[in-house]
């Protein structure tokens, strides 16, 4: 089954400690233990665990922000897909442009972390999205056709496989592209996702990149948008509850 609309995915990157974390998945399940969208955190590495322990009654997912694409040995400080899974997590983020551009993480290593996770049961997050120069030269469908093609997994499906378009310009920095610019990107990418992918017409592609409660509505009502990818507006229940709900989220 393809995952339940709208797909609202709070990235909680570096921020988070224990106590405030458990009080504001508390706050989320105390909304909707069982959401009739699909509605998931991804905490920092270290509050995984306990976080997903304390949803552990609910259906919100709980996944990690990145993984290393083997499966153990010599890689310190990194975290594997096996790992994530065995403390609860049942997602993972992989390309956030966070790692693309910040720590140099390429297409061909971004696939196959998105592997590794899907070997361990896991969902996978693709992240991609265009840098601002990329957008200034015209060059974003280029850009998203080459990291698409070059990042999906093999094995990829409905089920296992969520797309979220997030332009690097836009995240983080209180910019969206316009309505109609979302427009192409996503018809564009669903066409890939089609050719690429079995069941590409149901894998949830989302939006990300400066979505809060007041632009949540539009982004979300748009076709071929089946959700969103929220960073800064994920760490407040509040916030995040009402953009879950304004994509059609109960
Ligand atoms: P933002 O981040 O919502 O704070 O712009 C989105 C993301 O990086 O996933």
């Amino acid at each position: 089954m393809p995952l339940a609309r709208p797909v609202v995915l709070g990235n909680w990157k570096m921020n988070g400690l224990k106590a405030d974390a458990l009080a504001l998945v508390g706050r989320l399940a105390a909304r909707a233990a069982h959401p009739s969208g699909t509605l998931g955190v991804f905490p920092p590495a270290t509050l995984v665990g306990p976080v997903a322990q304390r949803l552990s009654a609910s259906r919100i997912l709980v996944g990690g922000q990145d993984c290393h694409e083997a499966e153990s040995g010599a890689f310190t400080g990194s975290i594997s897909a096996a790992m994530l899974a065995d403390v609860g997590a049942k997602a993972v983020i992989v390309g956030h442009s966070e790692r693309r551009h910040g720590l140099g993480e390429d297409d061909a290593l971004v696939k196959a972390k998105a592997e590794a996770a899907l070997a361990q049961g896991l969902l996978v997050v693709l992240c991609i999205g265009e840098t601002e120069g990329e957008y200034l030269a015209g060059e974003r469908d280029a850009v998203l056709t080459r990291q698409l093609d070059g990042s999906l997994p093999d094995g990829g499906t409905a089920e296992n496989l969520v797309v979220a378009y997030e332009p690097v310009w836009a995240i983080g920095t209180g910019r969206t592209p316009s309505q109609e610019e979302i427009k192409e990107t996503h018809t564009l990418l669903r066409a890939l996702l089609v050719e690429r992918v079995a069941g590409g017409a149901d894998v949830a592609l989302l939006y990300g990149g400066s979505v809060k409660a007041e632009n949540a509505a539009d982004i979300m009502a748009m076709a071929d948008v089946d959700g969103a990818l929220v960073g800064g507006a994920s760490l407040d229940a509040d916030s995040f509850w009402s953009i879950y709900t304004a994509g059609g989220g109960a």
